[in-house]
């Protein structure tokens, strides 16, 4: 066939294709002559996706409102249900000005539709993931070998590495829409979705790199950054000439430089003893004291209807998003390639990253138990309907296109592997208070009108709910979490946003990198989208064991400071509730 005629036929199908989606009005768009169509043509199907107006959902409903307040275990409301997404509705994702290629990461179309994803067969053994300090070269060149397998794949094998860097950048950057609501972008980030989403994309991968090498029992090497072993970026990353290189990184933080769980563009430039200190009290309050509800650790709820980003949980923002943008290089515009997330996935570093991710998921649950918490999250952690059945599409290592649900991702066993043990001196790294530091607070504080622009440090004194209100059978403490909620986040230059929140320390300069009274940070990596376009948020602290260690618990309020670190950001208030999950 000639070419001219080849672009013609091309053009008829696509017409076609569009048109049958077009006298279609209902969702999903589960039209196998789409489908097909985009599959034989390997187009991408942004071009005839059938979201935003082609379906006219569009000017049904106005975009939902953030209700912050309200984003707990409202089963009445009239919106809610699984987040669901579908390759026709995947199309062009947010990606900043100056970026650099590919601008479209949906990934190639499946002539059939997808299938249900079934658990690994119970006789499969049981594989286990170790630390990169712990597998030695053999294994380590495994991954080099694995990871260069996939390079070598056809760019539209959905197997290859290009198209698995590709999924991140379309399930975090808005390319794909809610199914039933193609108005509304999907973002896996900053809310519940967080964590299974990123489990279900490490263990494709593995298995991808597993079939490759021909070898059923590898594992993806988890680079441990929490452990003083693996603070460092290990050396198989370094190697220039190693498939696992990637130029595009933070020149400043390769090996012996440690790792700054904390980080925000700015160098501490603090002593390698004062640094691992700091990160290990970084991850005891966001793993522990920060974490005693699930809602807590892994995000606030995120149902269909709902707009993107509720409210990341503590580990997310740091060290998770901490940790990207200390990866990544802030000479690139958006910090690429770790420290953006259309980017993140390019650089072969994120699965050994995220790997570990998976694992402190893991190690979260087994804290929670230890300390007293809720047994059943070992199995479950909210008990859920619109989380349980949220579902993501993956292409195994069979190049399938599956459909895997948030329950599908609770077991690590059941998925056939595990992690090994591995020594958490965090977990007692209990930081200390610094004292002296909030002398004078009351009466001499501004007063602070809301939303207000974080241009400077505020600080603003505020009232805990009487007693009443948080104790149900008379027992306070262990009934309720007294919980710091910051509403209406927004980002207002779409830029990299940090800040810090104290707690009775109208002094912070005084507190010391990581020290009690830093209850926590809101980090935000760069977001592409307009001003206030879904980049509104909400953040949580968690107050029980923070009060007692500073010996307020029967003050009436507590003193707020939030420290702007990098970027321009509103806050729309703040108060205190008690929750329990
Ligand atoms: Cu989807 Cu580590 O980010």
């Amino acid at each position: 066939m000639e070419a001219s005629s080849r672009v013609l036929l091309l053009f008829m199908l696509t017409l076609a294709a569009t048109t049958t989606l077009l006298s279609l009005s209902t969702t999903p768009c589960s039209y196998s002559t789409a489908r097909a169509i985009l599959a034989a043509t390997g187009l991408d199907p942004y071009l005839i996706s059938c979201n935003t107006t082609t379906t006219g959902a569009a000017t049904e409903e106005e975009e939902a409102p953030l209700s912050n307040a309200d984003h707990g275990n409202n089963r009445t409301a009239k919106r809610g249900g699984p987040i669901v997404t579908d390759l026709l509705l995947c199309g062009k994702p947010e990606i900043p000005e100056v970026a650099f290629p590919p601008f479209q990461c949906c990934p190639p179309m499946s002539s059939s539709e997808p299938i249900t994803f079934k658990l690994p067969d119970p006789a499969e053994p049981l594989r286990t993931r170790r630390p990169v300090h712990e597998v030695g070269p053999e294994h380590m060149a495994k991954y080099e070998r694995a990871v260069a397998l996939m390079k070598a794949l056809p760019k539209s094998d959905p197997r290859s590495f290009y198209q698995q860097a590709n999924i991140h950048c379309a399930y975090c950057t808005g390319a794909y829409r809610q199914v039933g609501r193609p108005e509304l972008r999907v973002q896996v980030h900053y809310s519940w979705l967080f964590f299974p989403f990123h489990r279900a994309y490490i263990y494709f991968f593995e298995r991808i790199a597993a079939k490759l090498l021909g070898d059923p029992g590898f594992t993806v090497p988890v680079w441990t950054w929490d452990v003083p072993e693996g603070m460092r970026m290990p050396a198989e990353f370094v190697n220039e000439s190693s498939p696992l290189y990637d130029p595009v990184r933070d020149p400043g933080h390769l090996p012996p430089k440690l790792v700054d769980l904390d980080f925000w563009e700015v160098e501490k430039n603090l002593t390698d003893e004062q640094q691992l200190k700091h990160n290990m009290w970084v991850m005891y309050k966001q793993m522990i004291s920060g974490a005693p509800l699930p809602s807590l650790f892994h995000g606030q709820p995120y149902r269909a209807g709902d707009t993107q980003k509720p409210g990341a949980g503590t580990a997310e923002l740091a060290p998770h998003n901490t940790m990207h943008a200390w990866i990544g290089n802030w000479w690139y515009p958006n910090g690429e390639d770790m420290g953006a997330y259309y980017a993140a996935g390019r650089d072969p570093i994120f699965y050994a990253f995220h790997a570990n991710v998976d694992r402190l998921w893991e190690a979260w649950r087994r804290v929670g138990v230890r300390n007293g918490g809720d047994k059943r999250r070992r199995a479950v952690e909210f008990n859920d309907l619109d989380w349980l059945d949220s579902s993501f599409l993956f292409y195994d290592e069979e190049a399938r296109l599956v459909r895997v649900k948030v329950r599908d991702m609770l077991d690590t066993e059941k998925l056939r592997y595990r992690f090994s043990k591995v020594a958490m001196p965090w977990a007692k790294a209990r930081p200390p208070t610094t004292p002296g530091v909030n002398n004078g607070k009351r009466g001499a504080l501004k007063s602070v009108t809301f939303p207000v622009s974080l241009d400077a440090a505020i600080s603003v004194e505020v009232m805990r709910p009487p007693v009443a209100t948080r104790s149900r059978l008379g027992k306070v403490d262990d009934a309720q979490e007294e919980v710091l909620v910051i509403e209406g986040i927004e980002v207002q230059d779409a830029k990299f946003v940090k800040f810090d929140v104290y707690v009775n320390a109208v002094e912070y300069q005084k507190v010391q990198p990581g020290g009690r009274e830093m209850a926590g940070s809101f980090v935000s990596l760069r977001h592409p989208g307009k001003v206030g376009d879904g980049v509104k948020t909400s953040m949580r602290v968690a107050l029980n064991e923070l009060l007692e260690d500073l010996g307020v618990k029967e003050d009436k309020s507590v003193t707020v400071t939030l420290v702007p670190v990098k970027g321009k950001v509103r806050i729309g208030g703040i108060k205190i509730v008690y929750m329990s999950e």
